[in-house]
């Protein structure tokens, strides 16, 4: 894991949380027990919501603000889009998850569905974890508009 600097603490605490979700999720498809995948996804839902506004209140507009190209606002655009994207999958998965039969065993197109966004949002955390922070981190200015957003939170 790369290593991050003070102002940066909080972002990399918030993916250790995406991270514990996805290898949860996993060990939860193979348990086949859906009363567990209920529990899990609902509270990935509150978690994630909290981890993609600090991540488009501060770190992605301080990356516009501060780097400043076509590429970064591309970078940005297409990770705020998938923001979008993985709350509508967790509605349509918590849709499914508390419906009876669920209780029983995972459908196996649940099982598919939930694979699908577990390895969406890993592939997510990576391009933010492995390029956008480590490029921030080095950036002085970034790190001094973080620290003073982050003061207001
Ligand atoms: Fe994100
Ligand atoms: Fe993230």
């Amino acid at each position: 894991m790369p290593k991050y600097s003070e102002a940066f603490l909080k972002a990399s605490k918030e993916h250790v949380i995406v991270n514990q979700y996805v290898s949860k999720l996993k060990a939860v498809l193979e348990s086949e027990d859906g009363i567990r995948l209920r529990q899990a996804v609902a509270t990935l839902e509150a978690d994630l919501t909290d981890h993609f506004n600090l991540e488009e209140r501060i770190l992605f507009p301080t990356a516009l603000l501060c780097l400043p190209s076509l590429e970064m606002a591309d970078r940005i655009l297409g990770l705020t889009r998938e923001h979008g994207v993985f709350e509508s999958d967790v509605q349509a998965i918590l849709h499914v998850v508390r419906s009876p039969e669920t209780d029983r065993a995972i459908p196996p197109e649940l099982k598919t569905r939930v694979q699908d966004f577990i390895d969406r949002l890993d592939a997510h955390a990576r391009i933010e974890m492995d390029d956008l922070f480590p490029k921030m981190d080095r950036d002085k200015r970034s790190l001094a508009v973080i620290r003073d957003l982050l003061t207001e939170t």
